[in-house]
């Protein structure tokens, strides 16, 4: 009797010993949804299977650097223009909701924001700001979403300051090059280098404009810069008959930014494109400014003031500029039909531009 007490116990020492080095999953980030369409939408979120310590002597492993996986389930079948509520992982924080695409004409709104690395309080300023003061269908990420892609310990806490507005509106982000090309940036968002959609009756295109991390082999870059930019035309030539073509990519063609005038020339090379494809704007992020331009009909908005530290704007260039702010701000577009209106917000709410677009046919 003595003797199966003693295995019993030993037996439950054993099993405590077992569970507790089984690794305790988590949930870090979200519910959120990608690739929204009209008849299709993904639900991910990010789930913390372990984590690994890691240290210079074999008594102090003082870093610990989590095991991320993205989970995903793609639905197909919707119905446009509709909302639809869902329950990701059990319990409140599970749950969220989304519209599909619109289809045909419709009036909707959308946010564009921008380089919310590093400054996490900001970041989350932003986030709140959004929430508070436009409720978009869907969000434009102009890329530079954390430092270091590479870094699985900074996505945790993108995705917990972006919790309250990804749980309710969709989102469609652009790589930055702080995303560095990274398999983490990829599978997170589910996306691709480059992309296209159309809400409603307008056209959103979506570039991978930093080529320098898309590989160390100049022809391999030069390869893909000519691809892409062989999509770009395609995809913008194919959507003539929209009401609105918006354009979006991380690093601008233009800047108020002394310092980095001239950095971008692959990007200022695009501007006949967009011209002769009647863009009605594009967006980009990469300086921590706003900033906003009207060169031959088409509009420029430099909005990377989610959460990086701030620029200054000491070099407007000569006769396109129309403002250049050095603020933290986020954009909002409301899109009624032929008409879109824009107006960049700082966190607390202040109006820092007002555009009217209207669509020109090229
Ligand atoms: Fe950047």
């Amino acid at each position: 009797m003595r003797k199966i007490a003693i295995v019993m116990i030993a037996l439950f020492v054993v099993s405590i010993a077992w569970t507790q080095s089984l690794p305790t999953e988590e949930i870090v980030g979200g519910p959120y949804v990608v690739n929204v369409r009209q008849r299709s939408a993904t639900v991910m979120w990010i789930v913390k299977s372990g984590q690994m310590t890691v240290g210079t002597t074999p008594d102090k492993l003082g870093t610990a650097i989590p095991m991320l996986r993205a989970e995903k389930l793609k639905m197909t079948g919707l119905k446009p223009g509709t909302e639809y509520f869902y329950q990701s992982f059990p319990g409140e924080a599970g749950k969220g909701s989304f519209k599909t695409a619109p289809s045909g004409a419709a009036s909707f709104q959308f946010v564009v924001y921008g380089d919310t690395r590093t400054r996490h309080d900001v970041h989350r300023a932003v986030i709140d700001a959004i929430l508070k003061y436009a409720n978009p269908e869907f969000v434009m990420q102009t890329g530079d979403l954390v430092e270091n892609a590479d870094s699985t310990a900074l996505w945790p806490i993108f995705f917990d300051a972006e919790r309250q507005l990804l749980r309710k509106a969709a989102y469609f982000p652009a790589l930055g090059n702080h995303e560095h090309n990274s398999k983490n940036y990829f599978d997170f968002m589910d996306a691709k280098p480059y992309y296209s959609f159309n809400w409603g009756a307008a056209h959103f295109t979506v570039i991978n404009s930093d080529i320098s991390n898309v590989s160390a082999s100049q022809l391999e870059r030069d390869a893909f810069w000519q691809e892409q930019t062989r999509w770009l035309e395609a995809d913008l030539r194919a959507a003539q008959k929209a009401d609105f073509r918006f354009v979006f990519a991380h690093h601008p063609p233009m800047t108020a930014v002394k310092r980095r005038q001239g950095d971008n020339p692959h990007m200022t090379a695009l501007e006949p494109m967009f011209e002769k494809y009647g863009v009605a704007a594009a967006f980009f992020g990469h300086d921590h400014n706003y900033q906003h331009y009207k060169k031959n009909e088409v509009h420029y908005f430099i909005t990377g003031g989610g959460g990086a530290p701030l620029y200054d704007v000491d070099t407007p260039p000569e006769g396109i500029t129309i403002k250049a702010a050095s603020t933290e701000n986020f954009v909002v577009v409301n899109v009624d039909g032929k008409k879109a209106h824009i107006e960049a917000k700082k966190p607390n709410g202040d109006t820092v531009d007002i555009a009217e677009l209207v669509q020109q046919q090229p």
